[in-house]
């Protein structure tokens, strides 16, 4: 197996909640949540976007008919949404902030090798860095 380096790379690092997650593969799809995603998917969403305040709701949008399939990334609306082109409804985050290809890796990594979500403690996330663009 790879070693995977989970270094510190950023200085802010120790502080970010993700550091604490002792699952590195886990705490880089919480990096890619919490740059991405959580800002708009927390407490103040829309009702009909699926909430990803914490690592228990996360874990409750993945199953065989939801919206993060294990092992089968392209089914898995969660992902798909992250992959669409700018001009196509729906992509994520909306209109023209496209995440970065490696957080795109990281997910469709994370979803291949089985969505695995650490049990025990609930994970909180939060939201880092500027809030992405909406339009
Ligand atoms: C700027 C705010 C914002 C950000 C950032 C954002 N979303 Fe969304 N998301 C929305 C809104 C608004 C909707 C509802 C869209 C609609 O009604 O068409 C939504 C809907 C969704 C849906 C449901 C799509 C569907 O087909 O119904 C998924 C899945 C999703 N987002 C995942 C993500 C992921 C993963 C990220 C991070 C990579 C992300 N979102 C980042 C605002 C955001």
């Amino acid at each position: 197996m790879t070693a995977i380096v989970f270094a510190c790379l950023i200085p802010s690092c120790g502080s970010r909640p993700g550091a604490a997650i002792a699952d590195p593969a886990f705490a880089k799809v919480a990096g890619v949540l919490e740059a991405n995603c959580v800002h708009c998917h927390g407490d103040n969403r829309l009702s009909h976007m699926p909430p990803i305040n914490d690592s228990a709701e996360l874990a409750r949008l993945v199953g065989s008919n939801a919206w993060i399939v294990p092992g089968k990334p392209e089914r898995s609306r969660f992902f798909q949404v992250v992959t669409f082109g700018d001009a196509i409804p729906g992509a994520m985050p909306p209109t023209g902030h496209a995440i970065a290809r490696q957080d795109v890796a990281i997910l469709r990594h994370w979803i291949t090798e089985g969505a695995r979500i650490p049990e025990g403690r609930i994970i909180s996330f939060h939201p880092r860095g500027k809030r992405p663009r909406s339009e």
